[in-house]
């Protein structure tokens, strides 16, 4: 068997995850019944790293407080990271703004029509780029996120290491040649969001339900019954971890003081209690003067490549320090005393812990 096979027969695949997605598909999203490109493009965004059931609270929020580009593009940031609070990864909200941005000032304030030009904007990838030509505009072009490497390398039994940057190559190519010559605008969304459905619920990663599935007859891979050999990928993701103090500073009244992260690096731009990277230093950074009150509770927190274990060591301020109430810290923040002042762009633990710590 060569290590893609033959497309031939897989170009029947085409209208029957077309005829699936309408039969079985999600329908019905606050996404989906629109060909707008601003509605489009956030909701793409928004369900890159997150699921459909997280997005569908944030994303009416979102559109309500900027209903349209021009209103995100002139927003400040700190209001685009406070929306985007909860949501992670946060360089999505931060390439969301610097995107609207761009098309305002690049674009005349309209999104390009077509995935290469779409692949040009800050924080569209080559799969989101296709997912929003496709929708908004019919273009026959293939998205190949996560999920569909796996729904596809199944269906073409594709031995191509998808760590190899020319296989991925390879496989998109492959994509492409599952699409009939014409097919209609109505049958790119279907399929478009056939292939996303497909690979988050029957073709999953353990143990795929390929007697349900509308693309068993033709799926190599369940022919062959090696589905879980597909995707191969030889390039292991290394993990590391990395272990934070996090210095609470709490004045007379309660109130924690937080500051703005750095422009770079994990949650960049959100607010955060300072941070650093050993106890010593946290300590030091008071010159030695403060009692440490006590040790929060460890929290552990979970990023892409790397594990975070977070050290909360509340500080005791002498009365003297309490009444001149200014916080020893160099970086630009604030105080908050209430869960209500908690609208800020914080990071998905410190939000936690906060509302434990203040008082409604
Ligand atoms: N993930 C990325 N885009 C999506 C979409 N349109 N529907 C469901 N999940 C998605």
């Amino acid at each position: 068997m060569p290590p893609d096979s033959s497309a031939g027969s897989s170009l029947l695949f085409f209208p029957r995850l077309v005829d699936w997605q309408r039969r079985h598909g999600r329908s019905g999203l606050p996404w989906q019944g629109t060909r707008d490109p601003y509605r489009v493009w956030l909701s793409e965004i928004m369900l890159q790293q997150t699921q459909v059931a997280t997005v569908l609270s944030y994303y009416p929020r979102f559109l309500e407080r900027f209903p349209d580009l021009q209103a995100l593009a002139a927003a400040p940031q700190e209001d685009v990271l406070a929306l985007w609070s909860g949501l992670g990864y946060y360089s999505r909200a931060r390439n969301l703004h610097r995107c609207a941005q761009t098309v305002v000032e690049l674009w005349g304030g309209a999104f390009p029509a077509s995935a290469e030009q779409l692949q040009t904007l800050p924080g569209i990838g080559k799969s989101t780029a296709a997912a929003i030509a496709a929708f908004c505009f019919g273009e026959r072009i293939s998205i190949l996120d996560g999920n569909v490497k796996r729904v596809l390398s199944r269906l073409l039994a594709f031995e191509g290491d998808l760590a190899v940057a020319a296989q991925e190559r390879r496989l998109w190519a492959l994509a492409q040649e599952l699409l009939p010559a014409a097919p209609d605008h109505d049958e790119m969304i279907a399929w478009t969001q056939g292939l996303m459905d497909l690979g988050s619920s029957l073709c999953s990663r353990g143990q795929p339900d390929c007697a349900a599935c509308p693309g068993a007859a033709i799926c190599l891979a369940s022919q062959q019954q090696r589905t879980t050999d597909f995707p191969v990928r030889t390039r292991k993701l290394k993990r590391s971890t990395i272990e934070w103090w996090w210095l609470l500073q709490r004045r007379a009244d309660g109130a924690v003081w937080l500051e703005r992260r750095p422009e770079q690096g994990i949650w960049a731009g959100l607010y955060c209690l300072p941070t650093h990277g050993s106890r010593v230093e946290a300590l030091a950074s008071f010159g030695g003067e403060p009692a440490l009150r006590q040790e929060h509770e460890t929290v552990r927190h979970v990023l892409t490549h790397r594990d975070l274990v977070l050290r909360p060591l509340e500080i005791d301020w002498s009365a003297a320090a309490r009444e001149d109430l200014a916080p020893r810290q160099a970086a630009p923040g604030l105080w908050v005393a209430r869960r209500s002042d908690l609208d800020l762009g914080l990071p998905a633990p410190l939000r936690s812990l906060l509302e434990r710590l203040l008082p409604a």
